[in-house]
């Protein structure tokens, strides 16, 4: 896409034309620049797996791409690549998902946070990397089980005061949990309580997002359907240790059940505008994962502060003027 416009779903491409890979994907600003590291899967989906009927692509690791406009991105290549070594956490038999990064101000280090697991997904741990400089390389650190929790889909977010934050899906996906990060970011602080239980036990959560408008905290997640779209659901909370209380579905209109057939990966902050949030999601291609599209959707505020998310063939960065 060369022009300074949005085409949510349809093929995305770098500077260089070739088709963006960073699934899974978040941002993080950093001096004037916007980081894009989404998993890179580049690769045709793998065969044993297809046999075993979990569709994946064998780990290459993570993509990162830069931008000063958020409509235009440079490929600064794979920042942290997987690990041939058998056993390792990044082999590629496994399942590296969801990275996303955070600029620690007080060590000066970039820290990666992931998911990585095996391929029948029941290691459930999050993974550690970290940097000297944005585009890597990233050394892995380690893996772990959150405050003992299994650990899948998960996000981490960056309060104004530094505080930062894991928000994963736990107990096979029944509910999302919240742990603030040590000073450094390379831990969790030691937490137990269940901070986001959702009301009815039977429905899973995942591909958590969060940001803050106004004080108010607000988680986006989708339901737990593999790669197929299903309805995301909103909830609000003001502290993101919670209480989080569950609104609804944010997305309106025609295939507001499916998110427009895409699942939420972040959300995020347009800089320098305080009111403009833009929603990232995923359009899994569950077959040929490497062609899965990417559905970006400004979020509309109400007066209350309910959110709304609404389907755009094509929109630009003025609707927030
Ligand atoms: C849904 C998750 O949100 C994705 O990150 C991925 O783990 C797929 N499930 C695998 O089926």
């Amino acid at each position: 896409m060369t022009s300074r416009e949005f085409h949510p779903g349809k093929p995305w491409l770098d500077t260089d034309g070739r088709l963006i890979e960073a699934h899974g994907g978040g941002i993080l600003y950093h001096e004037g620049i916007y980081y894009w590291y989404g998993e890179n899967k580049d690769a045709e989906n793998s065969e044993a797996h297809k046999q075993s009927g979990i569709d994946r692509v064998d780990v290459i690791g993570v993509s990162c791409y830069s931008s000063k406009d958020l409509y235009h991105w440079n490929n600064e290549g794979t920042v942290l690549h997987a690990n041939e070594e058998p056993g390792h956490d990044l082999h590629p038999s496994h399942v590296l998902e969801r990275p996303k990064v955070l600029y620690n101000a007080w060590t000066k280090q970039f820290v990666m946070w992931m998911h990585v697991d095996h391929g029948d997904y029941q290691f459930a741990r999050v993974g550690l990397a970290v940097s000297e400089r944005p585009t890597g390389p990233f050394r892995y650190v380690r893996s772990f089980r959150p405050g003992g929790y299994d650990s899948r889909d998960m996000t981490v977010y960056q309060d104004d005061d530094g505080t930062a934050y894991l928000i994963c899906s736990t107990n096979m996906n029944s509910k999302v949990v919240t742990f603030p990060l040590t000073g450094d970011y390379l831990d969790v602080q030691n937490a137990s309580a269940e901070h986001f239980v959702m009301p009815n036990e039977h429905m899973s959560r995942e591909s958590p997002a969060v940001f803050k408008y106004h004080q108010t905290y607000y988680m986006v997640t989708s339901g737990c359907t593999g790669w197929d779209a299903n309805p995301a659901e909103y909830a609000v909370a003001p502290s993101v240790m919670g209480p989080w209380t569950v609104v609804g579905n944010p997305c309106i209109g025609e295939h507001a059940d499916r998110t427009y057939y895409s699942q939420s990966t972040f959300v995020i902050p347009v800089a320098g505008k305080e009111h403009a949030f833009i929603f990232m999601a995923d359009r899994w291609n569950r077959y040929h994962l490497r062609e899965s599209a990417y559905v970006w959707l400004p979020v509309e505020f109400s007066q209350n502060g309910a959110i709304t998310i609404q389907w755009r063939d094509v929109w630009d960065l003025s609707i927030f003027e």
